[in-house]
């Protein structure tokens, strides 16, 4: 985050691509193409992806904190992660790596010394910069940090074989609004096969599903990669949390409330630039596969 705001505050949109309403007045508000990029069907002639640097510092400076909150209070949900004490991490459209930050405090609220390794899988070069930084970070925790750039939806990936952990953390809302949502049951499929191929026996296979709590960008299609699980033959438990955070309808009380919506991070005020996001507010899904029809 030090580097990303280092690096919004330092540079300037001279060089902008957003061609619908920025030539002339962008002015630097990433704010405004973010929300763009978030909600299409709102914005049908706005940004529709994450092509700009500039606007991916900004990111993760507005949303970082947030999101690797809301993973933390997920993670503490579980059974399973307690029991694994090197974290093998896949996370798929990774941009940042939130979950990272949030494992990293995870494991420090340990006292037994866990460790993580990260692979993150993205589409998007652009995030590349950041990923150097991050990959220059180096922990008797987070022990290696290493990133994959390809479409984990449509091109095979063989980077699964040691992971325990698969973490799709606002990815599949981000597929729908960018229509790759029609291949997401192929993209599960492919992704239980690798869970097959290498879950060692005996030991517990965790998926963490953090996203946008609304129906209308994906969060119905949760269930299916249970459902596929199931059919796989494994056996394991999933659990649904949400936040209570401006609840429209009753659809949006998805499994069990965390007790809180507060974030679990002090935001330094230079950050305040940003307007960050101060509350949680997501829906999540936790997977845990103890064990198999095989073993
Ligand atoms: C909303 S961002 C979420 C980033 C990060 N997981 C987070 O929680 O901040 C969605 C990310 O998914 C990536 N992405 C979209 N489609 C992808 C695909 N087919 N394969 C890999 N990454 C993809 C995008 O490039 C982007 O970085």
């Amino acid at each position: 985050m030090k580097y990303c705001h280092e690096e919004y505050s330092t540079s300037s949109c001279g060089d902008c691509n957003h061609y619908n309403t920025c030539p002339g007045e962008c002015q630097g508000n990433c704010k405004k193409c973010l929300e763009e990029v978030h909600f299409p069907a709102k914005y049908p002639l706005g940004k529709k992806d994450y092509d700009c640097e500039r606007m991916l510092d900004f990111y993760v400076c507005d949303y970082t904190v947030k999101y690797t909150s809301e993973m933390l209070y997920l993670m503490r949900e579980s059974e399973a992660l307690k029991q694994i004490d090197n974290y093998h991490v896949i996370s798929i459209g990774c941009g940042g790596c939130p979950d990272l930050m949030a494992f990293e405090r995870y494991c420090h609220e340990d006292e037994n010394g866990k460790s993580v390794n990260y692979i993150g899988i993205d589409v998007n070069k652009k995030w590349m910069n950041i990923h150097k930084v991050i990959k220059e970070y180096k922990t008797t925790t987070l022990r290696k940090a290493q990133f994959v750039y390809m479409d984990a939806v449509s091109e095979e990936y063989s980077e699964i074989s040691q992971a325990n952990v698969i973490v799709l953390q606002y990815v599949i809302s981000h597929f729908y609004n960018t229509k790759q949502i029609e291949k997401i049951s192929t993209f599960f499929d492919k992704l239980i096969q690798k869970i097959v191929a290498h879950k060692q026996k005996g030991k517990p296979f965790v998926v963490l599903i953090n996203d946008v709590n609304s129906n209308n960008r994906g969060r119905d299609y949760f269930q299916l990669i249970i459902d596929k699980l199931h059919n796989e033959g494994f056996h394991g438990i999933s659990k649904r949390f949400y936040f209570d955070y401006r609840i429209q309808n009753d659809f949006q009380r998805y499994g069990t409330r965390h007790q809180s919506t507060d974030i679990l991070y002090n935001i330094p005020d230079e950050l305040d630039i940003y307007q960050p996001w101060t509350k949680c507010s997501s829906a999540q899904l936790l997977i845990e596969v103890w064990e198999d029809d095989n073993v």
